[in-house]
């Protein structure tokens, strides 16, 4: 049994492609469709409302493609959003928070554990649950990040200024007596900065990413589902995005290099 139809990717910009990117790696027989609500990000400093009207209204542009699956790549609307987009949709929509709480729990020896996301990411204490979930005797440090988002959305991603406001906004985790071993990256737009955090963190704390957990997850959650697609056909990808076409090409050919698919212009309701 197969299903050739696309999996659906919903974040709030181009951070998500981050996750997509390892997914198409993984999965390579896989069609997609990417959208990406830019008219609208970031979402990390918005109300847990806006963040569940806005996702709901996207999602709805991905179902009316016709996707087998849905993946909430934005952590901050897999933090507050995920329980009423399962509810509104028939497909099966992952998140990228347990994904990657499991992985790092995998990831730590000495259970103390650091978190980063955007404001709303941090507010839902959503990492915090699902790492406490996973192993209750884990520390989890929560620390919100709000700084790095609008860096990596004006392109910056090395250089003295990241290095900067990196150093100023991992401090509190760092230098607090918390010990952590392991870092994890809770928002979509981190891993985009992956060099420069590595290099303030030093060889001794272990990063990690929501993407190649989520992948994982992905592939079992097709193959339980028998939604996985037919080997023989050549997979399709399309990507979407509410706001500027150009700037979303940027970052999309950064990541994806000359495979990089096309980008068409989308209008979510209430989008502009
Ligand atoms: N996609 C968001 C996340 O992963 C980051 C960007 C935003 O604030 O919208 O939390």
């Amino acid at each position: 049994v197969s299903d050739a139809r696309p999996i659906g990717f919903f974040d709030s910009g181009v951070g998500g492609l981050t996750v997509l990117r390892e997914v198409i790696r993984r999965l390579p027989h896989e069609s997609t469709v990417y959208l990406g609500d830019n008219a609208r990000a970031p979402y990390g400093p918005r109300s847990d409302e806006e963040v569940r009207a806005f996702s709901s209204e996207c999602l709805d542009v991905l179902a009316e493609r016709d996707v087998k699956a849905i993946v909430v790549a934005c952590n901050t609307s897999s933090a507050v959003a995920l329980p009423d987009l399962r509810l509104r949709y028939d497909v099966p929509v992952l998140g990228v928070v347990r994904p990657g709480a499991t992985a790092a729990v995998l990831a730590s020896r000495n259970r103390r554990i650091g978190v980063i996301g955007t404001n709303a990411t941090i507010r839902s204490h959503a990492y915090f649950q699902a790492i406490k979930d996973e192993n209750p005797f884990v520390d989890v440090a929560e620390h919100a990040t709000p700084e790095l988002v609008p860096l990596v959305e004006a392109g910056q991603l090395e250089g003295p200024v990241v290095d900067d406001v990196l150093r100023r906004s991992l401090a509190p985790l760092l230098e607090s007596g918390h010990s952590i071993d392991t870092l994890l990256l809770g928002c979509t737009h981190y891993p985009l900065l992956l060099h420069a955090i590595r290099a303030i963190v030093g060889p001794d704390i272990a990063v990690v990413d929501t993407a190649a957990s989520t992948a994982s997850a992905l592939a079992s959650l097709l193959e339980v589902n028998a939604l996985a697609a037919p080997t023989g056909v050549a997979p399709g990808h399309v990507q979407l995005t509410t706001g500027d076409v150009a700037a979303f090409r940027v970052i999309a050919d950064r990541l994806f290099g000359e495979s990089a698919p096309p980008v068409e212009s989308v209008a979510a309701a209430g989008a502009a």
